[in-house]
């Protein structure tokens, strides 16, 4: 970006053959220089009439393009904004143009809604997560604990896909009845250089704003990469170092914990993996627990399942993920007795189901 302060050019020295500028729509951008951790200010105006007049007084007589920077001399000194349409292309601010100011404050970080309706008792197996998860939701509800040096601070989830971390900070969230801040980590990177990191700010001033507070940084390594490959993107050192700076701010960070999520946690760059305290592994399900999934989700199927001969189907998917289960086999079952109006699903239906969508083999024939 280039730092062009513009002067305003006397009344009477303006160029006479400029266009008129009809219209000018100006995006805040911020300042070109950041002092340490200090927050760039977001502007916007409550009056938009009183910004165009704001506006107009300062830069009339520029000659504007798209793309041209605006910086401002009254109350923000050197504050820039960015000309987003100009109308006609490279015309004049005049006392007529019609000046506006878009507004693209990020969308709030989504709070979890208590309407989810996930609780501990849903999520099978993953017993020192759950554990973890209930001394976190003590913690919260106690001040005196809380403000402990001993409150977790940061904990990392991590393990394959489709094993309940995500489900799992959805129960805590919903139990411990505090807010939690749910965020993809690819959600946090910008379009331009320092989007990220003002992101990150913004994300821990709301929830200390609401503490105390749960941060859930999920999908954590598609940021959060060793450094080696974290050179493809250079916002990404910089949020990553936004990141490391918030993970550390323990005292001022007081009535927060973050979790992150990550399926590689091997991936993970090294300052990042070293502050979270906790690592708690998701593990897939074994034998006993694929038996409770499956059932688990076909007992709140529309189209009651019946006779089923589970021990089968769990024999045979050694290595699948919770997700997997209920997707492939229970959602699939229940797909295919809706098309064909089925009343319930047999075993033989079941077989059926699996063997089209090549997710058994002909092994099963004698069950049936
Ligand atoms: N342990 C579990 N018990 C019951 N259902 C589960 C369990 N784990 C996952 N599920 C089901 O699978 C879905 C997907 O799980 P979830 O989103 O929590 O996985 P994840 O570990 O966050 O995966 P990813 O690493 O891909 O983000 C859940 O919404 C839930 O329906
Ligand atoms: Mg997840």
């Amino acid at each position: 970006m280039e730092y062009q302060p513009k002067i305003l050019p006397k009344q009477d020295s303006l160029p006479e053959k400029a266009k008129k500028a009809i219209t000018l729509v100006l995006k805040p951008v911020g300042y070109p220089l950041r002092a340490g951790e200090e927050l760039t200010p977001f502007l916007t105006t409550d009056d938009p009439t009183l910004f165009q007049q704001y506006a107009r007084s300062q830069w009339i007589g520029l000659v504007v393009q798209k793309g041209s920077f605006l910086f401002d001399s009254l109350l923000f000194p050197d504050y820039a904004f960015r000309a987003i349409t100009v109308e006609p292309e490279s015309s004049q601010i005049t006392e007529k143009t019609e000046i506006s100011l878009i507004s693209e404050q990020e969308p709030e970080p989504p709070i979890i809604q208590k309407t989810d309706n996930t609780h501990f008792i849903d999520i099978v197996g993953q017993d020192t997560a759950k554990e973890k998860c209930k001394v976190i939701a003590k913690f919260l509800a106690s001040e005196k604990l809380m403000r402990s040096e001993w409150a977790p601070r940061n904990i990392l989830f991590w393990g394959p896909p489709g094993n309940g971390k995500t489900m799992m900070a959805r129960a805590l969230a919903q139990e411990s009845d505090f807010p939690m801040f749910l965020v993809k980590a690819s959600d946090l990177l910008g379009m331009y250089v320092g989007d990220g990191a003002r992101k990150i700010q913004k994300l821990y001033i709301d929830a200390k704003q609401k503490s105390p507070s749960i941060v859930f940084i999920d999908e954590l390594d598609t940021i959060g990469l060793k450094r080696n490959y974290q050179s493809i993107r250079g916002d990404v050192i910089e949020l990553v170092s936004a990141l490391l700076g918030e993970l550390d701010g323990i005292e001022r960070n007081e009535g927060i914990i973050t979790i992150g999520s990550t399926n590689q946690p091997e991936l993970l760059d090294a300052a990042i993996l070293s502050r979270f305290e906790q690592l708690i592994e998701f593990k897939i399900p074994d034998m006993d627990e694929r038996m409770q999934i499956l059932k688990k989700y076909a007992s709140t199927s529309p189209i009651p399942f019946i006779k089923i001969h589970w021990k089968t189907v769990v024999e045979k998917t050694h290595g699948w993920s919770a997700r997997d289960l209920k997707e492939k086999i229970i959602k699939n079952a229940i797909h295919s007795a809706v098309l064909n109006d089925k009343k319930s699903i047999n075993m033989s239906d079941l077989i059926e189901v699996l063997k089209k969508n090549k997710i058994l083999d002909e092994s099963l024939n004698h069950y049936s």
